[in-house]
């Protein structure tokens, strides 16, 4: 009977948030440690829209560490997830000599399993990786130390950073920065919150989903190539955004909108000007993308006042930032100016939006052709909270026995 429940496999379910740069990181000074070349400051999104769903178990049956990924076995000798499983061991251990956690001398060698499901499609072309690393050094942390671990963000926000480094900034809610650091090491390249998601609760954030094209260049290696040939991402990382970071903590702190778009909007640009920089130069903004720009420029100046801001990562979709008033008269814009598919699904995913009328001079004045099926839709959400252990043993990826749940 002892032996039977000792060979229980423990399980843990989190779940984390992705989040969106409105100070991007772009550029490594290390590869292998992901050290950045400047900080980076982000917003994280709400999980009840969007979330990356983790479950770990560990058991001394298990033969050998194995993923599956939304659904499908992927491969654990990938070298990020081994330096998050590494360190992860490390800190249990270091955190069992310190004599805080119940864990048992032979826990740490027990092999792991790990289940992971995003809730939103990939082609939401969201950085998916920052929420699943952040979600799975959560949860493989947990299952270790046998304990709540929550506390030790910073320290963890370091490992979840050798996974992707967006990731480090997943691992808290709120706004959130990434301070470079200086060290060889990587010791103080860490996450830190700068206000929590109670903050600004009148901030709302729209995911425009541009209809599915394919990312043409991955962050990892357009950025590598980016820091090898852009002197204009030199400038960027040792002159201007530094001074941001200040600028961008100081609006947050203020709840200052006009001046957060503001920088909000001009660093999306520069990032994408150091990609056209690049050399062979990388695009990642669509004609659905430069149109969403010229809009949202058209409508603050028809109101004399920015009340939008727009930011894009990788990929077409833009990212915008405004306040809850001003959220179902834009969206109304959008559906003007690219008309959804009639009979195609929900335009507005997330939270609610009340309908509103267009005024007709707002529609002059912005006076784009509409670019139909350009949005397929819109996740509509705000700022949320960091990652969350999950009680409820039902909703384990897992089986009880470790192994992941047979689908019919
Ligand atoms: C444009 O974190 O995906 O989204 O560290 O190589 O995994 P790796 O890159 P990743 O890059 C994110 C780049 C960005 C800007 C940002 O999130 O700050």
């Amino acid at each position: 009977m002892l032996e039977e429940s000792m060979d229980k496999p423990h399980i843990v379910t989190c779940t984390a948030p992705v989040n969106i740069a409105v100070i991007k990181y772009w550029g490594k000074r290390n590869e292998e440690l992901i050290l950045p070349i400047n900080s980076s400051l982000s917003v994280t999104l709400h999980q009840d829209q969007l979330k990356t769903t983790t479950t770990v178990a560990s058991s001394r049956s298990f033969q050998e560490d194995q993923i599956w990924l939304n659904g499908k076995e992927e491969d654990i000798t990938h070298p990020r997830l081994q330096s998050c499983l590494r360190e992860i061991r490390r800190l249990a251990r270091k955190r069992r000599n310190d004599g805080d956690s119940g864990l048992d001398s032979t826990g740490l060698s027990h092999k792991v399993h790990i289940c992971s499901v995003n809730n939103f499609p990939t082609a939401a072309g969201l950085a998916s990786s920052a929420a699943g690393f952040a979600c799975l050094v959560s949860s493989a942390l947990a299952v270790y130390t046998l304990a709540r671990v929550f506390g030790v963000e910073g320290e963890l926000s370091g490992i979840a950073r050798q996974g992707s480094g967006s990731a480090c900034r997943s691992m808290y809610g709120g706004f959130v920065q990434w301070i470079m650091g200086q060290k060889d090491d990587g010791k103080d390249s860490l996450a830190q919150q700068v206000e929590p998601e109670t903050h600004w609760p009148e901030l709302r954030i729209l995911v425009l989903v541009a209809s599915a094209e394919r990312k043409p260049v991955g962050s990892t290696s357009g950025m590598q190539t980016s820091v090898q040939t852009s002197c204009l991402l030199k400038h960027r990382a040792e002159s201007v955004a530094p001074g941001r970071m200040v600028e961008m903590i100081e609006a947050v702190r203020r709840k200052n909108f006009a001046a957060f778009a503001e920088l909000t909007m001009k660093d999306s640009n520069q990032f994408h000007a150091t990609c056209l920089d690049t050399y062979p130069p990388i695009f990642y903004l669509s004609s659905v993308s430069q149109q969403v720009i010229t809009l949202v420029h058209r409508y603050n100046s028809y109101y004399g006042e920015t009340r939008l801001a727009y930011t894009f990562d990788a990929g077409p979709n833009a990212v915008i930032f405004t306040l809850q008033q001003h959220v179902p008269e834009f969206v109304q814009v959008v559906q003007h100016f690219f008309p959804p598919e009639t009979n195609g699904g929900q335009f507005i995913k997330g939270l609610p939006v009340n309908c509103t009328d267009l005024p007709e001079e707002l529609k002059q004045a912005i006076g784009l052709e509409p670019m139909p099926k350009g949005i397929s839709y819109v996740i509509s959400t705000k700022a949320g909270p960091g990652p969350c252990v999950v009680e409820d043993p039902t909703q384990h990826l897992l089986e009880s026995d470790g192994w992941p749940k047979k689908t019919e």
